[in-house]
């Protein structure tokens, strides 16, 4: 229902015609609890929420986005070599065109580098007309780091990242109230142009095309499935031995669920490359909020 509060030639809404829907991909679990804690405080707020694992959603068709009444979609992401994962940037890529749509996108990373992530999601959601009110990066533990005791990023994000969120949640509610502009695209380009152009020639199919491919140990996998299990991304098929498909993002759940070891792999070089290049950038402020 629209409603007064008619700003400029924005009208805002009132709470409840507005529907929101959290979507996001988290094969870690980080992003999840930031889904999870945008997801308490609009219910905590009185908002109609809806949330979408899209690891869990089926291939093909995961939306209940439709076209009526204004609706307001969330879009969380980790931050995977410079850009958000290629599956929710397909899932913003797939969203139905609205005529009071609105979108926040909002990305965890590990401490090394939140390059274009934020970004590339703002323009996704333009892209489908969707006008963005908000955005958080949230600083969060590094993933590739699951078998050290100091991964980078640890204990983040904390309770000042997650406050930080609820304010994001306060902020979008409120231009929504208010019909307040959306967000310009470009304070979503924060980078410096030496680490913009870094994150360019950067993506996760390049990194993907130097890394080891994932080894299978024959002699000690029992092809019980955990892999597949495991996987967000639907990349595992057993025949009857595992195959890893195209998709695979390289998060490493399978390695760290196999209960025979029979994936091995030593992030350790990795993580060297990863703490060097977290100490050259030092990105700042490290949890941010735009409004
Ligand atoms: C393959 C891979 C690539 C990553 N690339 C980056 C990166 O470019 N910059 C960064 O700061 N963190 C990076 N991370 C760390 C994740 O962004 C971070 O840990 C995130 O919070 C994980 O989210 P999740 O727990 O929802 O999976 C990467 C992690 C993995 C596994």
């Amino acid at each position: 229902m629209p409603n007064l509060g008619v700003r400029g030639d924005e009208r805002g809404y009132v709470m409840e015609a507005v529907r929101h829907k959290v979507a996001y991909l988290s094969p870690s679990g980080t992003t999840r609890r930031v889904a999870e804690t945008i997801g308490e405080a609009l219910r905590a707020r009185g908002a109609v929420v809806e949330t979408l694992d899209l690891g869990k959603a089926t291939r093909g068709g995961p939306m209940g986005v439709s076209g009526a009444g204004p609706t307001c979609v969330w879009v969380g992401s980790p931050v995977y070599v410079h850009h958000p994962l290629p599956q929710v940037l397909q899932f913003v890529e797939g969203l139905p065109v609205l005529r009071r749509g609105f979108g926040v996108p909002f990305v965890t990373w590990g401490a090394a580098t939140s390059g274009l992530a934020l970004w590339d999601l703002g323009l996704a959601l333009e892209a489908r007309g969707y006008r963005v009110l908000g955005a958080a990066k949230v600083l969060a533990v590094h993933s590739t780091f699951w078998n050290v005791p100091d991964p980078l990023g640890a204990g983040h994000p904390d309770a000042e990242d997650l406050s930080r969120v609820e304010a994001l949640v306060d902020g979008v509610l409120g231009k929504l109230a208010a019909g307040a502009r959306p967000l310009d695209a470009a304070s979503l380009d924060y980078q410096p142009p030496s680490m913009r152009a870094i994150s360019e020639e950067s993506s996760l199919e390049r990194a993907k095309a130097r890394m080891a491919p994932l080894r299978l140990d024959e002699g000690r996998c029992s092809a019980c499935g955990a892999c597949r299990e495991a996987c967000p991304a639907g990349a595992v098929e057993l025949a009857p031995y595992p195959i890893f498909g195209p998709e695979c993002i390289r998060c490493g759940r399978c390695v760290q669920a196999c209960p025979e070891g029979a994936l091995p792999f030593d992030p350790a070089p990795l993580q060297a490359h990863i703490r060097a290049m977290a100490a050259k950038y030092g990105e700042e402020p490290a949890t941010r909020v735009l409004l």
